[in-house]
């Protein structure tokens, strides 16, 4: 007798918690749109008004017409740490998953033209870098991953447009800053030995070059 009220007990507990578990799941599968648009501008304030990114104390990088398969790769990567910045830790690590995508989808679809103010005399050095690579250190053109137009491709960034000082901090500290966990080797893999094989007299001219592209 002891032992059947034992088990009915244990059975209604399990029962509560799934159904609590399961409408916390339901809970974190969508986010209302005030939520969304409450973050959205909270990005905004740092990224600009139009996702177009923003110059303050250091370069804040565009966001705006970026893939979402990328976006939401290098949130989940400062999250685990795997990129670092203490910036956007502190941001990204309170996202629930239906938020990441929403803000994602947001960003994407946003087409403001580039902040600007990147050197304009070296734009041309910088497109035959990024049409050609450079053959002598065994850089890809950097348009057969990032598209003739560097408008990117699902975990391949759209460069258009983004930052030139953004894009020359991002290649010169490559390995300090991404791929942190050896232990989960992630995408940023692929892009090291590029931003290991330029110069930054090169970097400069092709940083220059993208952020003039609409
Ligand atoms: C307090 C300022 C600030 C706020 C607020 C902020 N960011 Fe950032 N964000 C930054 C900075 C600075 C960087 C550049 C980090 C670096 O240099 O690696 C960055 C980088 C990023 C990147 C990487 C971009 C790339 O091209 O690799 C993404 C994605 C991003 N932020 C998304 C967001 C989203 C989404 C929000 C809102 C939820 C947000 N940020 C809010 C400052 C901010
Ligand atoms: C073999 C494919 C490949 C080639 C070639 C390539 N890239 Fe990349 N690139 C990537 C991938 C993948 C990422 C995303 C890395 C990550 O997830 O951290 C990336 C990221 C970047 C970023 C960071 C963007 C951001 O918003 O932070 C910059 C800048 C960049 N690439 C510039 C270049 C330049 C300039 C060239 C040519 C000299 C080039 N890439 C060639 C694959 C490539």
């Amino acid at each position: 007798m002891k032992r059947i009220i034992l088990t009915s007990l244990s059975l209604a507990a399990l029962v509560v918690i799934a159904s609590a578990a399961a409408s916390r799941a339901e809970e974190s599968a969508t986010v209302s749109p005030r939520d969304l648009d409450a973050k959205i501008n909270y990005c905004k304030t740092c990224h600009g008004t139009n996702g177009q990114g923003f110059r303050g104390a250091y370069p804040m990088p565009r966001l705006a017409g970026q893939q979402t398969e990328y976006l939401e790769n290098q949130l989940q990567a400062f999250i685990d740490r795997r990129r670092t910045n203490p910036v956007m830790f502190n941001v990204a690590h309170v996202l629930s998953p239906a938020m990441l995508k929403g803000l994602a989808t947001h960003f994407k679809d946003l087409n403001p033209k580039p902040l600007g103010g990147a050197p304009r005399e070296l734009a041309n050095a910088g497109k035959k870098i990024y049409d050609e690579g450079v053959p002598e250190t065994n850089v890809a053109p950097c348009s057969s991953c990032h598209g003739p137009e560097a408008k990117g491709e699902g975990a391949f960034p759209r460069l258009a447009g983004q930052l030139n000082d953004y894009v020359f901090n991002k290649l010169v500290n490559w390995s300090r800053e991404r791929g942190q966990d050896k232990s989960k080797p992630d995408t940023s893999a692929i892009m090291e030995p590029i931003a290991h094989g330029l110069t930054e007299p090169q970097i400069k001219a092709v940083a220059a070059y993208l952020g003039s592209l609409e």
